[in-house]
């Protein structure tokens, strides 16, 4: 008999498939999170964050109704030019919380937005990064009590708002304006990386 054609037999020619790596299920922290069903090694990229990818004043338009209390977004910001709405055709990452002493980092590569482990993550971990919200000039006295964080983490700064920055001259005032004049088209609030 002529030896069978292996390559015709795809549960040999497959690769094994991995166990899936993470789950979305009910956190502690808010809402739903992303927990590791299994070890991550450091520096492993684990996924994508997916979504509907749209102009700043597009994301601006579609939640122009937001209450200023509401503090839920799952926008993230590519560049001045896009902003990913993981609301909309988003996968698992849009239910990653925020934490300030994070495992994950998000980062950036031809204009995706990944989600990487930056230490070993154990199984039945909740995944996190730092959200790094921006914060506007003429944001409410309130803002960092409306982006309460909730991590938990021994080092959690209170909020998801990325950290003030030093005062700075009067001369580095005036021309960041004119930076964020030409760049802001925002209402609503994006993380970004
Ligand atoms: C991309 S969603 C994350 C998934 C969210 N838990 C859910 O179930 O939809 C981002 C929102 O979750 C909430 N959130 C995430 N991390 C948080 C934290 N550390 N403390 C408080 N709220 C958090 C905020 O409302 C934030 O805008
Ligand atoms: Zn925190």
């Amino acid at each position: 008999m002529p030896p069978r054609d292996k390559s015709t037999n795809s549960r040999l020619t497959k690769p094994p498939r991995r166990a899936p790596m993470i789950e979305v299920r009910h956190s502690r922290i808010h809402g739903f999170g992303v927990f590791a069903l299994r070890r991550i090694r450091k520096g492993t990229t684990v996924m994508e964050y997916l979504g509907d990818r749209i102009s700043h004043a597009e994301a601006d338009a579609r939640y122009a109704d937001k209450a200023d209390d509401d503090n839920h977004t799952f926008l993230f910001t590519v560049d001045k030019r896009t902003v990913i709405d993981g609301g909309v055709g988003g996968n698992e990452a849009r239910y990653i919380n925020h934490g300030c002493d994070p495992n994950c980092e998000s980062a950036l590569a031809d204009r995706r937005v990944y989600i990487e482990a930056i230490r070993t993550i154990q199984k039945g971990e909740e995944l996190s990064y730092d959200y790094q919200i921006q914060r506007d000039p003429d944001d409410a006295a309130d803002v960092d009590e409306v982006f309460g964080c909730r991590c938990g983490a021994a080092a959690c700064r209170g909020s998801m708002l990325e950290p003030r920055k030093p005062t700075r001259t009067k001369k580095a005032k005036k021309a960041k304006k004119v930076k964020n004049a030409k760049k802001r088209t925002k209402a609503t609030r994006r993380r970004s990386v």
